[in-house]
């Protein structure tokens, strides 16, 4: 079989994808039966920026699998701050590791590491770029919340522009049957035009506001808020300008529908008030729960691995 990566979420089919879902929503649960699976495999986290949720939960997905881990969090503190180049590192990690995660702040860098891998690469952030792992865990949650992944109406307030987690959502949710997206930014942070040329292409109803207010959240079955992306900002200036643009405080969820949940990729800065938190309709920290379950079935599927 031929080395399977995953650089977006599109490089699995719609069918991959359910049976990757399906695989998560059997280890949610039984974890115990995979507890074993990856016994004496490791994964090496390449992380170039800075991460708390994604490469620590490779890391706990990992160890509860059975496998381990190893690898760098900054650029800092390994070879690239003396010059190495992606592909020469991966070919180092491919002697050290079975799979690999990569976050880098270079759009493509995860891709141009799997072109010289011996093992499996996931693109754990690449740039503005995309997120698929994000996804395949804020899809793993809707469908957990909602009991589907068609026919909803979904709302993505923040930075769309640089939210590479919004990229990859729209991208994957854009196959199901039923969807429709509320895009709410600012003008400057609108998605990338080539985001909405495949909405356009695929005929996938869309909406650009720059209000969340009301009539924006009526009807929404999701509502997916993103912080503005200081790093990838060009001046400070701007992003001061913006960064509080969105508070989704108590009062304001008052007037959102009582059936539409909050999600958030975190980590969140201004744009949720702590005060929503104990909202039952508040399901950003079970996300983060979700996105362990997710990350198991990715590597299991990736080693092809399988559990009867
Ligand atoms: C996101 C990311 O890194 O793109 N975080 C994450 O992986 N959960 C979102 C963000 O940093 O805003």
């Amino acid at each position: 079989m031929a080395l399977r990566h995953l650089m977006s979420p599109l490089d699995f089919t719609v069918g991959e994808t359910e049976r990757l879902l399906d695989l998560a929503g059997r280890i949610e649960k039984d974890p115990g039966k995979f507890s074993h699976t990856c016994d004496g495999k490791i994964i090496a986290t390449l992380f170039y920026e800075p991460s708390t949720r994604t490469r620590l939960s490779f890391e706990a997905a990992m160890m509860n699998l059975g496998g381990k881990t190893l690898g760098f969090h900054s650029a800092d503190s390994s070879s690239a701050a003396k010059g190495e180049s992606v592909a020469d590192t991966i070919r180092i990690v491919s002697c050290y590791a079975d799979i690999c995660a990569m976050r880098h702040p270079k759009e493509g860098a995860p891709l141009v590491a799997s072109l010289h891998s011996r093992i499996p690469v996931i693109n754990a952030g690449d740039g503005g770029h995309q997120h698929p792992t994000q996804t395949l865990t804020d899809m793993l949650t809707i469908r957990s919340l909602k009991g589907r992944l068609g026919n909803l109406r979904i709302g993505l307030c923040g930075d769309l522009k640089f939210g590479r987690t919004v990229h990859s959502l729209i991208e994957s949710l854009s196959r199901y049957e039923g969807i429709s997206f509320v895009l709410i930014s600012p003008e400057e942070l609108r998605v990338p035009s080539y985001v909405r040329e495949s909405m356009l292409e695929k005929n996938i109803p869309f909406t650009e506001v720059v209000r969340l207010d009301e009539s924006t959240m009526a009807g929404l079955d999701i509502l997916y808020m993103t912080r503005v992306q200081r790093e990838r900002f060009f001046n400070e200036a701007d992003y001061v300008r913006m960064k509080d643009f969105y508070i989704l405080d108590r009062e304001k969820l008052e007037l959102a529908p009582k059936d539409m949940f909050v999600l958030h990729p975190l980590p969140r800065v201004n744009e949720i008030s702590v005060d929503v938190d104990d909202d039952p309709r508040a399901a950003y920290f079970r996300q983060v729960q979700y996105g362990v379950y997710a990350r198991m079935a990715l590597i299991l599927t990736l080693l092809e691995i399988e559990v009867a």
